[in-house]
């Protein structure tokens, strides 16, 4: 791990310790003083990679507190630290409902019940998960309760969609969606309860918080609720807010999904929330997709129509898996715009919470604008699971350089990262470990696969070979070895988001194409290629299709370390003469220099191969070959009339992706190995920081190079072996 990420990992352990407080944690030292219900739920994810007892802890507390209908409680209230929030127990006065749990302090009204999944976590992440066992055997039947609760209660038409019957329980306060509903609330401030706001002091600016009149709102409706004694009938009756919220119901299909696993792992059966996963996901498909804007939106029930207010709560169901194939596509689309800030548009950190072109968009309010941690964290898994590995990169480079650079605050400016709200913010922190933990977890993975792997074959593999000829003429060769390539790009690689569909091209017509030219190579006479730009694109080329033919020979599962020297083994004859992936890459493309890994030059003095060199060398092929990992190029196939131009877009596309995270208040750059690994093909260190300033799109990244040329300090980042599948 960098470095500098094992310091601020411990750094937002400190914090979390420091929120403790005896057996949950609360949000931030001063702001929210009490147990907050999906705060502890993002909390013990983080602490699941280092504190089991706590992470356990944390969620069992919060539980103790769980309504005897089912619903567990937005705030469980800290009886030692009462008299610094509103509102507190004296204005909820939820004894006045049969269902308040005894001798328990809570507020009435719940939150997005995203606990099933950090439990499952939990699980997952604890150094034995078997130990984990009875915990979730007590806490299964509570969930369980929970989204019973929710499917009973909240869903009237039962249709699979609950609602939320106050801004609070969306979790994303004063979203520009609420305007709507809370608009058509007539509020009298003179006839409310009298109240006192505590959200403005702690040293947060105002202008950062929700205005006068949305807590008006607030007020009026925690009054509604109390004045129905909390009962969930009477409220559905009269209440002017009840919202089906894509965010709400895309982290209860997700956690209907934990719930299964969690049943699964302790012999009971997962078909109920099996069938809620179903029941949600698919309504949330019909029912909250707006066909025009390309995004889910909230359904207002009390009003019966739809809130067109498109917010970054709208592309949730990616998280939940409940957006079909195309829906993916048409989000995508949108979120990877400048409305919600694009892969490389080098002036904004993604995702902001609300569209910044709109009119209302807000960087600096609360959920009106900012970025905020947890809903990238459970967009970037969502992007991941439909295979937008790019985007989900991009976001998770952002969550990690927000926190590092501009402190662990709640929210952050989209533009330049200002951090807002309350700092030492107790999410931001637990999500913080628990990024820098998935992004290390392959290297452990893929150092266990190598290792394992050793030996499984020692001689070189010649993957042209064989008796078969292909019966091109050899003046043709290269032409229709080229257009082979390019079939295999359109047919199997997802250049948008830099994977390899190895298991549908290992059984195509297009791949035995392409094996049986290469078998013409052994008789091709390199001479034929003249002109530089037909000698790159042909050795860019071969060298990315040797990578996926001996993928597809050796049948590699996980990882290219699974056949040590996969780079140096497989070879194609070409005229006579061997050429491995290394030959292409050190001999021919680098000039003949030194792998980083060993001590001499790929090719001996007397080398004939040196004939083939392609100069001068070309630093920016190193983001066009692809070594079928996660952490190289992502693939394409490069034309020699315009492969000039692809490698500039290449370059470009790899120093603004997670490989490179400039961290200027830490006078440091975080880096991609190649670029250690290459140094020397950069021209030095210097040579590095010319290219970065060169391509890096962020203004104040550029800047921060062009200032600090000499003295910037690199780390480097760990580099990801597995597969690009
Ligand atoms: C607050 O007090 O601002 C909280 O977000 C309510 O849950």
């Amino acid at each position: 791990m960098a470095r500098i990420f094992a310091n601020y990992v411990e750094k937002a352990k400190r914090i979390l310790d420091q929120n403790w407080i005896g057996s949950s944690t609360k949000p931030a030292p001063a702001l929210y003083p009490h147990q907050w219900n999906w705060d502890s739920g993002f909390i013990a994810v983080g602490r699941s990679h280092y504190d089991t007892p706590r992470a356990i802890l944390e969620i069992e507390t919060l539980f103790d507190a769980q309504w005897l209908n089912g619903m567990v409680p937005q705030i469980v209230f800290d009886r030692d630290s009462l008299g610094n929030y509103f509102p507190e127990p004296d204005f909820w006065q939820t004894e006045r409902s049969p269902n308040a749990p005894p001798g328990k302090l809570t507020s009435g009204i719940t939150m997005p019940p995203v606990l099933a999944v950090a439990v499952e976590k939990i699980y997952r992440n604890a150094r034995r998960p078997r130990t984990v066992l009875p915990f979730l055997e007590r806490i299964y039947p509570k969930l369980l309760t929970l989204h019973a609760y929710l499917y009973r209660e909240r869903d009237p038409n039962d249709e699979g969609l609950v609602y939320i019957r106050h801004p609070w329980e969306s979790g994303i306060d004063n979203s520009p969606t609420w305007d709507i509903p809370l608009g058509r609330m007539q509020v009298d401030r003179a006839t409310l309860p009298p109240y006192e706001r505590k959200d403005l002091g702690h040293g947060v600016d105002p202008k950062t918080r929700p205005a006068d009149e949305d807590y008006d709102r607030y007020v009026y409706l925690v009054d509604l609720f109390r004045g129905c004694d909390y009962d969930e009938a009477r409220i559905r009756e009269s209440c002017p807010f009840l919202v089906q919220d894509p965010l709400f119901n895309s982290v209860l299909c997700r956690a209907n999904e934990s719930l299964a696993e969690i049943a699964n792992l302790i012999g009971e059966s997962p078909d109920q929330p099996r069938s809620w996963a179903e029941q949600t996901g698919s309504a949330i498909r019909r029912k909250l997709w707006h066909p025009e804007h390309k995004i889910f939106d909230c359904y207002d029930l009390a009003a019966n129509m739809p809130i067109e207010v498109d917010t970054s709560a709208g592309f949730l169901p990616l998280f939940a898996g409940a957006a079909s194939k195309e829906q993916a596509e048409d989000l995508y689309k949108r979120l990877d715009s400048t409305s919600f800030c694009a892969l490389h548009q080098g002036n904004c950190f993604t995702v902001p919470n609300y569209d910044t072109q709109q009119e209302g968009f807000d960087r600096a309010n609360y959920w009106r604008g900012p970025v905020w941690i947890n809903i990238n964290w459970m967009l970037a898994q969502g992007l991941r699971r439909y295979g937008y590995t790019l985007k989900a990169d991009s976001l998770q480079k952002d969550l990690l350089q927000l926190p590092i650079r501009f402190g662990f605050h709640e929210y952050f400016d989209s533009f330049d990262g200002t951090g807002y709200g309350t700092d030492n913010f107790s999410w931001t922190a637990a999500l913080f470990i628990d990024l820098v933990h998935e992004f290390y977890e392959t290297e452990r993975a893929s150092s266990r696969i190598a290792a394992k792997a050793r030996g499984i074959f020692s001689s070189g593999v010649v993957l042209n070979s064989g008796d078969e000829t292909c019966g091109v003429a050899s003046e043709e060769l290269a032409g229709a070895l080229m257009r082979s390539i390019r079939t295999l790009r359109d047919a199997f690689y997802d250049t948008g988001r830099g994977l390899v569909d190895y298991h549908a091209l290992r059984e195509s017509a297009e791949y035995k194409e392409y094996r049986r030219l290469t078998t013409g190579l052994r008789d091709f006479d390199l001479c034929q290629l003249v002109g530089r730009r037909d000698k790159l694109a042909f050795w860019v080329n071969l060298y990315n299709t040797i990578v996926i033919d001996g993928i597809v020979s050796l049948g590699i599962k996980q990882s290219v370390r699974e056949a040590p020297d996969f780079f140096g083994h497989l070879k194609y004859a070409i005229g006579g003469q061997l050429f491995s992936a290394d030959d292409i890459e050190h001999g021919i493309l680098r000039g003949n220099a030194r792998p980083w890994f060993h001590v001499l030059r790929q090719f001996g003095t007397r080398d004939p191969r040196k004939a083939w060199i392609v100069k001068p060398l070309d630093p920016r092929i190193h983001f066009a070959l692809v070594c079928g990992s996660r952490s190289c190029a992502p693939i394409d196939y490069y034309d020699s009339a315009t492969i000039y131009d692809q490698l500039e877009a290449a370059a470009k596309s790899f120093v603004n992706s997670s490989e490179v995270i400039a961290l200027p208040e830490e006078g440091k750059v975080l880096l991609s190995e190649i670029f250690r690994w290459y140094e020397a093909d950069f021209g030095g260190k210097r040579g590095v920081v010319d290219f970065l300033y060169d391509y890096v799109a962020d203004e104040g990244a550029r800047r921060f190079i062009r200032e600090n040329a000499e003295a910037v300090q690199f780390e480097y980042i760990y580099y990801d072996w597995n597969l690009n599948r």
